[in-house]
């Protein structure tokens, strides 16, 4: 068990969340006999002061070949001039490593937070779905055209790129027993990507996922049914580059921190337990995948000890689930997240960072993370 990581730890607090999850890493590591070989290297501000680029050619390589990157947010003030600028370094990584489906999980992993949302308890409560973006195709790449007085981004997705992301979707859906339900969303009253979106979709899932239901929801009006009532989401939705960008910062939103949100972005399907990857696979028998917490740098709270490394240990254990297969200890990280968060809903003490209204720092809500860990 393990195998091959390679680490971003980025710039201001992504090193000091990044050093806290790999403690639970060790205790992985320790209880399980698992051996991650862990090769630490730039991306982002660091990687600019000392190559003059974002990121350099050797760590493209090495991303393409490591069974998992762990990245830790990059960015800051200090290199707002920078050309390039230091973000541009991941977007260029999850290019060369073809991380087409971007995964972002809405669930509430404790009871206090949905005292943080900004939607009501009765509304908020229960939610659990898990979106995920197509990353690599869609109106952000492509020839685009920069005039004066005109601009133009083709919208395009071919079948290829349409089945992958949807091949994301069923797999994750079948996962589950009974297999979860899945709603695409698209603007097939608009826009002809869509149309061919939804054909091919529907084509993918009628074929290789006959027991999963598939809805078509249109983009928009999920916007409004988020909020109003996301619980009828539970599940999985799959959805293209630019309404997923957008779906996924709103559904961040509703868990009221951004402190707690964890991302992953595969190279391709995960494989049910007990079989292989299709697609992306690496040489852990899992698939190819970069972790990184939804927030970025928190330049405002770096070098304190304040930042909450929560989103980091969760994108840890989403990397253990779908990289190299590592379900149970997946779990075991999640739960652990919970019982700290819940500590004081419990009648325990409050080991909460202060985005969570707590007072703790990096260090001792760390230390209340490994402690449960190691428990559980
Ligand atoms: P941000 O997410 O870094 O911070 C927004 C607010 O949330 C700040 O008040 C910050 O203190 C707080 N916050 C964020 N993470 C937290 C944590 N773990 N614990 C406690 N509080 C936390 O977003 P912002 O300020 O817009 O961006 C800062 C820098 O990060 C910029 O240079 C930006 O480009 C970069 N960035 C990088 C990303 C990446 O590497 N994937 C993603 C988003 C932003
Ligand atoms: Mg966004």
């Amino acid at each position: 068990k393990g195998g091959k990581l390679l680490i971003l730890p980025g710039d201001h607090i992504g090193p000091e969340v990044v050093h806290e999850a790999l403690k639970i890493l060790d205790i992985i590591e320790e209880s399980t006999g698992a051996q991650f070989e862990r090769d630490f290297d730039l991306c982002g501000g660091r990687s600019l002061d000392k190559h003059k680029d974002s990121v350099t050619e050797a760590v493209l390589k090495k991303s393409e070949e490591a069974d998992a990157v762990f990245f830790g947010s990059a960015g800051g003030p200090e290199w707002g001039h920078s050309q390039p600028n230091p973000e541009s370094g991941l977007l260029r990584i999850r290019l060369r490593m073809q991380i087409f489906a971007n995964l972002r999980p809405c669930n509430f992993v404790s009871k206090s937070l949905v005292h943080r949302s900004p939607i009501k308890e009765e509304i908020i409560k229960g939610v659990d779905f898990m979106l995920i973006r197509e990353n690599c195709g869609g109106a952000y790449y492509g020839n685009k055209i920069e005039e004066e007085d005109y601009g133009c981004d083709p919208w395009e997705y071919k079948r290829s790129e349409i089945e992958r992301v949807a091949r994301v979707a069923g797999a994750l859906a079948m996962q589950h027993d009974p297999p979860l339900p899945v709603w695409s969303a698209d603007k097939a009253n608009v826009l002809a990507s869509s149309r061919v979106w939804r054909r091919i979709v529907h084509e993918v899932f009628d074929k290789e996922f006959p027991k999963v239901t598939l809805r078509d929801q249109l983009a928009d009006s999920l916007a409004m049914l988020l909020i109003t009532k996301p619980t009828a989401f539970n599940g999985i939705i799959v959805t293209d580059n630019t309404f997923g960008d957008i779906l996924s910062d709103e559904s961040g939103g509703l868990t009221g921190s951004l402190g707690l949100l964890p991302s992953a972005s595969l190279a391709g399907a995960p494989a049910a337990p007990g079989s292989e990857p299709t697609q992306g696979r690496n040489n852990a028998g899992g698939v190819r995948g970069l972790y990184e917490p939804v927030h970025g740098s928190a330049p405002d709270i770096s070098g304190k000890g304040l930042a909450n490394p929560a989103a980091q240990v969760l994108s840890l254990a989403m990397m253990l689930r779908y990289s190299f297969n590592m379900h149970r200890e997946a779990d075991v990280v999640e739960e652990a997240v919970a019982k700290v968060l819940d500590s004081k809903e419990d009648g325990g003490l409050e080991v909460r960072t202060g985005d969570l209204g707590g007072r703790a720092g990096t260090r001792e809500m760390s230390e209340a993370l490994q402690g449960e860990v190691r428990r559980l």
